[in-house]
């Protein structure tokens, strides 16, 4: 991959790049009217699945191969604002969607001269999301790898500086757990939707919670709970 070949983009401009600020613009707004469009239609499924005792994200799954479910434009620019100031050069996103949050995170690393490496199971959406990049002028800085983030993941290169989970919710601890032997010291690691997963994110969270595991982490009150993580090494390398 291209990454490490380029040096740092002279852009002083940031998110503010033209190109970047309307592709986010155009896919902040899309992603809210098809989202509404797609729990509309998923409501009458996750009704009924509350009766029989289905967690929400189960009985709405089915209908959830065209939702966006994005960042917010909040959460998007802390990230990329956390990633600036870390200089973070090789950045890696697990569960990509359509780019919304990719575009956040391939601006800083276009900025910090390195490459953002997404991942998406679904093939429309991730060419969607190619195709993204390319219009907010990132395609040289980025990539997404189509396919399980657990099988296009285990090739890649450390070491990782910046991490985003943000597939679904039973595999964070297992991407983690791939990643980990390829995380820098002092690299970030974001984790989404913490308080509407409690339950199954409940490992996660203890997981990184726990010193002896490698993190110092906390929780914050960003959207529906946001994991912030920074490694400390296990140990072991
Ligand atoms: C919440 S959405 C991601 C939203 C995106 N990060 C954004 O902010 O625009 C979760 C995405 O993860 C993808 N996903 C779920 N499991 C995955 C896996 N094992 N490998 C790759 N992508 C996965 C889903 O298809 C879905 O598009």
């Amino acid at each position: 991959m291209p990454f490490d070949c380029e040096e740092p983009h002279p852009s002083r401009y940031g998110l503010y790049d033209p190109d970047i600020a309307h592709t986010l613009d155009r896919l902040h707004r899309q992603a809210s009217g098809r989202d509404a469009r797609v729990f509309l239609r998923a409501l009458p499924a996750i009704l009924a699945g509350k009766f029989a005792g289905r967690s929400t994200f189960d009985a709405a799954e089915p209908y959830l191969s065209k939702a966006y479910i994005p960042v917010s434009p909040e959460f998007g620019r802390f990230m990329y604002l956390t990633a600036l100031s870390r200089g973070a050069r090789n950045i890696v996103e697990f569960g990509s969607s359509y780019g919304i949050s990719s575009i956040y995170l391939a601006a800083a690393a276009r900025e910090a001269g390195g490459f953002f490496t997404g991942t998406e199971k679904d093939a429309a959406k991730a060419q969607v999301a190619i195709g993204n990049l390319k219009e907010a002028g990132l395609a040289r800085w980025s990539d997404i790898r189509e396919g399980d983030a657990l099988e296009s993941l285990a090739p890649l290169d450390g070491p990782v500086d910046f991490l985003f989970l943000d597939g679904w919710k039973d595999l964070y601890i297992p991407v983690l757990k791939l990643m980990e032997p390829k995380l820098a010291p002092g690299a970030v690691v974001f984790a989404d939707n913490i308080h509407s997963f409690r339950k199954t994110l409940k490992p996660f969270v203890a997981h990184v919670s726990d010193p002896a595991n490698g993190y110092e982490s906390t929780v914050l009150k960003i959207g529906s709970g946001v994991s912030l993580s920074v490694w400390r090494g296990n140990g072991t390398e």
